[in-house]
């Protein structure tokens, strides 16, 4: 048996022998997407770890995807096989940059992209993700909100909700979307896939997101490549979206539009930190409950109103 054949049978054996399951993002790589229970957006992942009822759960996403799923299931071991993967759009998110604009804009509620740490978190009213930002926001009966930390899905949800929202920070963003799947990106892959369908995430720059056909998270661009017709897609966002919807959609042409747009900590979740974590039951993601209990809440409600 080879190298990557014996490890995928190592991690199998781990799971069954520890009772884990297995819930990866979107974005992970092609072998780790392959071994998953589950590979969904961050709302998925969310309903998915408090539906679980596995003892453990090994988190293939980012820390605060981790986090979350930890805070939803304070009784079950959250497994997150490489603490370094962290994420560059929720570390504009300090507690500090939360107190400086609820100072300034006072009586206006937050609104927490999922995205963030659970410290910034704990001061959300609500808690929010990719495919449920604009929805929420719609249904709020205040006209101005205060949302944190992607400026670029903030400006997203005031153009769909009609609504004034207020970024938490200015400045707030992805790099990865910011900076690689911006219109010249974009430009450059529509004139070299002329016919295609271009899909676009929101945390893309609005000069990229103007330019397509479809916006949403990650999972709800999966699903507009079924409802959307035609047989060529771009998909403006990180790469590891594409090995997913070919996977889904094997006779339909799906191409990034930036094949150079990855996300680096998505991709510290490996075949074999897996099998590690899974081996040693470690690294395990705590949150203190002092933090988790309100954040819990604040997630479970905001969930609730999406539903
Ligand atoms: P989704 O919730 O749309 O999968 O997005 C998560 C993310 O990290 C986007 O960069
Ligand atoms: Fe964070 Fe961007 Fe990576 Fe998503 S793609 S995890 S927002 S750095």
């Amino acid at each position: 048996m080879g190298y990557l054949d014996s490890l995928v049978e190592r991690i199998e054996e781990l799971k069954r022998r520890r009772n884990a399951v297995i819930l990866a993002h979107n974005y992970q790589l092609p072998e780790v997407q392959d071994i998953a229970d589950y590979v969904g957006d961050s709302l998925e992942l969310a309903r998915k770890a408090m539906e679980a009822s596995a003892d453990v759960i090994v988190m293939a996403g980012v820390r605060f995807m981790a986090e979350t799923a930890a805070i939803l299931n304070p009784d079950k071991a959250v497994l997150h096989p490489s603490p370094e993967a962290g994420c560059p759009l929720a570390s504009f998110l300090s507690v500090d940059v939360i107190k400086r604009y609820r100072e300034k804009y006072p009586g206006r509620p937050l609104v927490v992209y999922v995205n963030s740490y659970a410290e910034a978190k704990y001061y959300a009213d609500y808690i929010v993700t990719s495919a449920s930002a604009a929805r929420l926001v719609s249904r709020l009966e205040e006209e101005e909100v205060l949302f944190a930390p992607d400026r670029n899905l903030a400006s997203y949800v005031a153009e769909v909700a009609g609504k004034r929202v207020i970024p938490v920070p200015v400045g707030g963003h992805c790099p990865v979307h910011e900076y690689l799947v911006n219109e010249y990106y974009v430009r450059r892959a529509l004139e070299e896939h002329p016919g295609a369908k271009l899909l676009v995430h929101p945390e893309a720059p609005p000069a990229a997101r103007r330019l397509a056909d479809f916006v949403g998270s990650t999972s709800q661009m999966l699903r507009a490549i079924g409802e959307l017709g035609g047989d060529e897609f771009l998909l403006g966002t990180e790469e590891g979206l594409v090995h997913r919807a070919r996977r889904l959609y094997p006779g339909k042409r799906v191409y990034p539009v930036n094949p150079g747009a990855v996300c680096i900590d998505m991709k510290k979740i490996t075949l074999q930190n897996i099998a590690h974590a899974l081996e040693n039951m470690k690294p395990v993601v705590r949150v203190d409950e002092s933090i988790a209990g309100r954040v819990r809440e604040v997630l479970e409600r905001s969930l609730e109103l999406v539903r």
